[in-house]
């Protein structure tokens, strides 16, 4: 098993508040990870760190052996780490295919050759045959016409995510996808995140929805009050004590 990310003694406050509090933990090359914890844990804070949206006061975070602390988030997408947002970031007034095409162009990487000697027209073609097979991918292509602003809330996320995915990740960080998402909606969100797992690409899901990380992820890691408080599978997870605390609120 090859180790994506080796997540060290990470340290991360605002003010006062230790929003990531020493958290150590590993991520494996080809997992559907997740992340849980009760609101203002520092789930999202941990994935602003894992991004470059955030820098660490302390503590390592090793993707593929190499300390990617510091680095910019373009050069992180361009590496193979791309987020969605748990409000979701669209191009407002620009189509779905549009939006699933900006996606494209983030991680587009022609040779210098190739730029010399491919037109615009032809790379713009290129990008958009692209954000068709994503859109399909998907499941969103009845709409790629449509202006993204029109859309009923689920398929708004479902875009967020076809951009992550033109982006070309090898590791896909989803902050709360299913937030706002009607059971159905939801539904077809796990059959996408889990097409997505099985083309390759590692999944870590931050997720309030108990019941969906324990059916979808292989390995879980709990955060309370900016603590590791759990990490496991999900057998050993749901039945440890401190973890039925935190949910529950009961003292053990
Ligand atoms: N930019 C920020 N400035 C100040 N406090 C922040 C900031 N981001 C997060 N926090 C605080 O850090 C803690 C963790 O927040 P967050 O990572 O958003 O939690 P979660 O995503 O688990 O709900 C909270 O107490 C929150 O108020
Ligand atoms: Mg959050």
């Amino acid at each position: 098993m090859t180790v994506m990310f080796d997540i060290k003694n990470l340290q991360k406050s605002f003010g006062g508040v230790a929003a990531v509090n020493d958290v150590s933990f590993q991520i494996n090359e080809g997992e559907l990870f997740g992340v849980i914890g009760p609101n203002g844990a520092g789930k999202t804070t941990l994935f602003n760190l894992i991004t470059g949206f955030s820098n660490a006061d302390s503590g390592e975070i090793l993707y593929y052996g190499k300390d990617i602390i510091g680095k910019k988030t373009h050069q992180l997408v361009q590496s193979g780490i791309v987020r969605t947002f748990q409000s979701t970031n669209l191009f407002l007034g620009n189509t779905v295919l549009e939006n699933i095409m900006m996606g494209g162009f983030l991680s587009y990487r022609p040779s210098i050759l190739r730029n010399i000697f491919t037109n615009t027209k032809l790379r713009e073609k290129e990008l958009l045959i692209y954000a068709e097979e994503i859109s399909d991918f998907v499941g969103i292509s009845k709409y790629n016409d449509t202006i993204v602003d029109n859309l009923p809330y689920g398929y708004k996320r479902l875009v967020g995510i076809a951009i992550a995915l033109a982006c070309k990740p090898k590791v896909l960080l989803l902050d709360e996808p299913a937030a706002g998402m009607v059971e159905e909606e939801t539904k077809e969100l796990v059959k996408i995140i889990k097409k997505v797992h099985q083309t390759g690409v590692t999944v870590v899901l931050i997720e309030h929805d108990m019941k969906m990380v324990m059916n979808l992820c292989e390995k879980i890691t709990v955060l309370e009050f900016g603590k590791k408080i759990s990490y496991g599978i999900p057998e050993e997870v749901s039945q440890d004590k401190e973890v039925i605390r935190a949910y529950l609120g009961v003292e053990s």
